[in-house]
């Protein structure tokens, strides 16, 4: 399973912050509208996203697998109800389920858990990504290379290294991400590792899938309303509902 740990826990939101990509909250939240009853979010992690959400009055609860984001959001967001277990074990029916930030895509047999997913819900809201830089060979396969910083707020420094292994006809990526915590000196205080399997998906082949299990898309919004129509496209959101 994927379930986060350690600094890559620790560090998330710090991460995404440091990134300046366009909040979901707004897309989840147009989503979310007149959808009557309890709605699921899929790997709601620290809370980022679901707290600002439920706290707007959206009846959503979260499901995530790591205690260690389960712990972290329960701190920041008492309020709001979390569930530590695996989506894959969970039962339960739902107005609308949520997976936003490529968390489906770590999910095994994606064509089975589309199936799971339709079984549970009339309403999805999915977000994927699609590796172009890993593809085009702008970023390196097989050798580490600088990804990101942090300023920690300990006085720390985080960095992230990335090493990737991409199979295009698979549709699989496998990230490798060492997590660096260095001293204001720049001694390395403690390193970590961890390893991402993810899958990824042409156009094509996606529609194929929602297709087949049984999804229409409602709305379609690319690189999450950010930049220009004819840019590649990065990530990809789906209002979805059963057929
Ligand atoms: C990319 S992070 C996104 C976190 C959160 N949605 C956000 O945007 O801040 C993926 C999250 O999904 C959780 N996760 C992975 N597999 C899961 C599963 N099978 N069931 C529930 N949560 C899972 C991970 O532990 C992690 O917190």
């Amino acid at each position: 399973m994927s379930a986060y740990t350690g600094f890559e826990a620790l560090w998330h939101d710090l991460f995404w912050e440091a990134e300046e990509a366009p909040s979901e909250v707004l897309l989840i939240d147009e989503f979310l509208q007149k959808k009557d009853g309890r709605s699921l979010y899929v790997g709601s992690g620290s809370g980022r996203l679901l707290g600002p959400l439920a706290e707007a009055g959206h009846e959503l609860v979260g499901l995530e697998i790591s205690p260690e984001m389960v712990a972290l959001s329960r701190e920041k967001f008492p309020k709001v109800k979390v569930s530590e277990e695996s989506w894959q074990k969970h039962e339960g029916n739902y107005a609308s389920i949520v997976i936003p930030a490529f968390t489906f895509q770590l999910f095994e047999d994606p064509q089975r858990q589309l199936q799971r997913l339709r079984e549970q819900t009339d309403h999805l809201y999915l977000t994927l990504f699609f590796p172009w830089a890993e593809l085009s060979g702008d970023l390196p396969s097989n050798e580490w290379y600088f990804d990101r910083s942090i300023s920690l707020p300990s006085g720390e420094t985080g960095e992230l290294e990335t090493r990737h292994k991409i199979k295009e006809q698979a549709g699989s990526l496998v990230r490798k991400h060492r997590y660096v915590m260095k001293d204001a000196a720049g001694e390395i205080v403690k390193k970590e590792e961890t390893v991402q399997r993810m899958r990824f998906f042409t156009d094509v082949a996606l529609k194929n899938l929602l297709k087949k299990t049984g999804w229409e898309i409602e709305k379609e919004v690319l690189n999450l309303g950010d930049g220009e129509e004819d840019d590649l496209v990065y990530v990809c959101t789906f209002y979805l509902r059963g057929m």
